[in-house]
Order: structure tokens, then C-alpha cells, then sequence
């Protein structure tokens, strides 16, 4: 089992981040060349690149970008710090994007203008090098969990489309299928932006992996059938009392305790934030467009408003293991051992 998923990379001959845009899967798997900040703030903002892992790679990019492209040494500081500062703000929750950033930053610190362009590169494409090693050590943690026959739940899209490539959650279905283990796949479709249907649906079909697409709403009744055996998420941010991910994760994680089914969270060292607590962070509300159109199609009344978060908190008294690269962490968690916090 293998995966040719690439999804974002530095292009050394353009000085140029190249990316699969995400906006048009499942219909076509387009690259896009991103030259300027200012196009790859445009490109986190619509999701053409999204997942947490993926942003962090993208925003280290991005500095890279920014350093490559002053070419005033005079104003160089001041110019990677605002582009730094504003690719932070393009999506506040998953704290890989700021965690990315601010690395390839510390890697110039004090350096010339001229040495620091060098390593602000080098560092970028470290961390996506680290990014494919950290999904391959999670997979391999976290196949051992999975049983040798039966079916995951997952939800969103936290696969190679949201790392460098392998992914997290899906790079443990990845890894067992490996093993040999017979493992078929649940994706909830993931309303409002179907990362679900559109992106994960998209990936394991490519890789051959069974997969079948449900809405949202139907992943409990499936689990009362005695369908699902587990069920595995990406994260966004883990603090030190709960996980989030995209919305609708919770309601996974409360349905799962209820049926008896283990809740399993995949994520790397780079998206805990255990210094924090749930009620710390900003949890991203995207736009009412997103929710009351469908197709170019009204489908909620003019004047009436919408709630539109993108992630929601699951606490993590619901959560069954933590996997990460540098092994499994079960409850009750002590993240002392991740070391870099
Ligand atoms: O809004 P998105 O598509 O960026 O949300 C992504 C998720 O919620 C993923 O599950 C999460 O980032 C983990 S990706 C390994």
C-alpha cells in the first residue's frame, strides 16, 4: 500500500509553493503554482489548503516566500513580520499554521537578510520533511489499534490532502491496510464544505481503499446497527482538556461513548497546545454563504442567520487514545512526555 498524494511542496526551480487546490476535488485534481503572500493568504482562505498539518507547512512556506520576495534589506524584518503576522490570521484554530510559521522565523533570527532567505527555506522544507516522517511513525502507532477485519468512522478530511502526503487518521487506515488488515472506511460527508464526500471519499478511492460516503446525520444510527468498530479523527489543536476538530467531531465523540465504540484522535506533536485550555481559543465562524446557499441555491430564508463554526471542542474524557508520532497516549493524559511544549 502506497500513496503518489502529494499535496503541497516547494518548487525550487519557481521559488514557488506548489499545491493541489483543494476547492476543486472531486471533479479534477488541479496544481497550483503560488509565487506571492499575498496569493497564498487567498489560497488558505478559500481551502484550497487546508488541515492542520498541511497549514503549518503552507504558513513555513509562506515566510519563505515573504523572505525571498523583500528584496530591501532595510525593510526586511518588518516585511516578513507583517506577512508572518498575516498568514496567521487567515485561520485562528488549528495551531499548526501559527506553530509553522513561528519556526521558520526563529530559524532567521539575527541572521542577515541574505542568510536568512537561505534557511528560511531549508527550514520550510524540513518541517514538510518532518510532516511525511511524523504521519508514517502515526500510522504505524496507531494500525496496531485497529482490528485485523472491520470498518472507521471518520470525519473531515485528515488525510494526505491534509498533510505533506499519508496523512494522520487516514495514514493509520493506510498503515493497517499495509499490515494486511481488511479495513473499510466511513467517511461523513462533512457539512457545510464536504471535506468528507469531496476530499477523503476522493483519497482512499484513489488509493484503492473501500470507502463509503454517508451524511453527517447518519453515523449514529450506524453505529447502533453495530456497523462502526472505531472511529478515528484528526485534531486542530489538543489543549490540555479537549481536542478540536472540524465541527461535528463532538457529536461523533458523545454517539461513540454511547454505543461503546472506541474514539480515537490522530495528530502530531506540532498540534498540541497544552499550555492552553479550551476555553482559551478562538474557534474560526466562517461566512453564512457557506451554510444558506447549496448549488448557487438559497436553502435557508433571507433574514434569518446562520451559525456557522468550523470546529467544534471534544472533551477529551471522550477520547479513547491520542496517537502521535512518538507513540499512543491513553487516558488519564499526561502530555509531559511530548517534551516540546
Ligand atoms: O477546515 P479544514 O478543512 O481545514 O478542517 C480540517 C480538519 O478539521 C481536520 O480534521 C484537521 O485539520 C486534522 S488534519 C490532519
Amino acid at each position: 500500500m502506497n500513496s503518489d498524494i502529494k499535496t503541497i511542496w516547494w518548487n525550487d526551480e519557481n521559488n514557488a509553493v506548489m499545491l493541489i487546490d483543494q476547492t476543486k476535488l472531486p471533479v479534477a485534481c488541479v496544481i497550483t503554482e503560488v509565487r506571492t503572500v499575498k496569493r497564498l493568504v487567498e489560497a488558505i482562505r478559500r481551502l484550497e489548503i487546508r488541515g492542520a498539518p498541511a497549514l503549518g507547512i503552507a504558513g513555513a512556506f509562506g515566510v519563505a516566500l515573504s523572505a525571498l520576495s523583500c528584496a530591501s534589506d532595510a525593510e526586511f524584518a518588518e516585511t516578513v513580520a507583517m506577512d508572518a503576522a498575516l498568514l496567521k490570521s487567515t485561520r485562528p484554530t488549528a495551531v499548526n499554521l501559527a506553530w509553522g510559521i513561528d519556526r521558520v522565523l526563529r530559524s532567521m533570527e539575527n541572521l542577515p537578510p541574505m542568510t536568512a532567505r537561505l534557511l528560511a527555506v531549508t527550514t520550510a522544507k524540513n518541517l514538510s520533511a518532518e510532516d511525511e516522517k511524523g504521519c508514517m511513525l502515526i500510522g504505524r502507532n496507531g494500525a496496531s489499534l485497529l482490528p485485523q477485519i472491520g470498518t472507521v468512522l471518520t470525519h473531515c478530511n485528515a488525510g494526505a490532502l491534509a498533510c505533506s502526503t499519508w496523512g494522520t487518521a487516514l495514514g493509520i487506515i493506510r498503515s493497517a491496510r499495509k499490515m494486511e488488515k481488511k479495513i473499510s472506511v466511513v467517511s461523513c460527508e462533512t457539512r457545510p464544505l464536504l471535506q468528507g464526500s469531496r476530499l477523503t471519499a476522493w483519497e482512499l478511492h484513489h488509493d484503492g481503499i473501500p470507502v463509503t460516503s454517508i451524511i453527517d446525520a447518519e453515523a449514529a444510527w450506524l453505529m447502533r446497527q453495530g456497523k462502526i468498530d472505531c472511529v478515528v479523527v484528526g485534531a486542530d489543536r489538543i489543549t490540555k482538556d479537549a481536542v478540536f476538530n472540524k465541527i461535528g467531531t463532538y457529536m461523533h465523540a458523545v454517539c461513540a461513548r454511547h454505543h461503546n465504540i472506541p474514539f480515537y484522535v490522530a495528530a502530531p506533536a506540532s498540534t498540541f497546545d497544552i499550555g492552553a485550555a479550551e476555553a482559551d481559543i478562538v474557534v474560526e465562524e466562517r461566512s453564512r454563504c457557506e451554510v444558506a446557499a447549496f448549488w448557487g441555491k438559497p436553502t435557508v430564508p433571507e433574514g434569518v442567520p446562520v451559525i456557522n463554526y468550523a470546529f467544534d471542542a471534544t472533551p477529551l474524557d471522550l477520547v479513547s487514545a491520542i496517537i502521535t508520532e512518538t507513540g499512543v497516549l491513553y487516558p488519564p493524559y499526561d502530555f509531559s512526555c511530548l517534551g516540546h511544549m
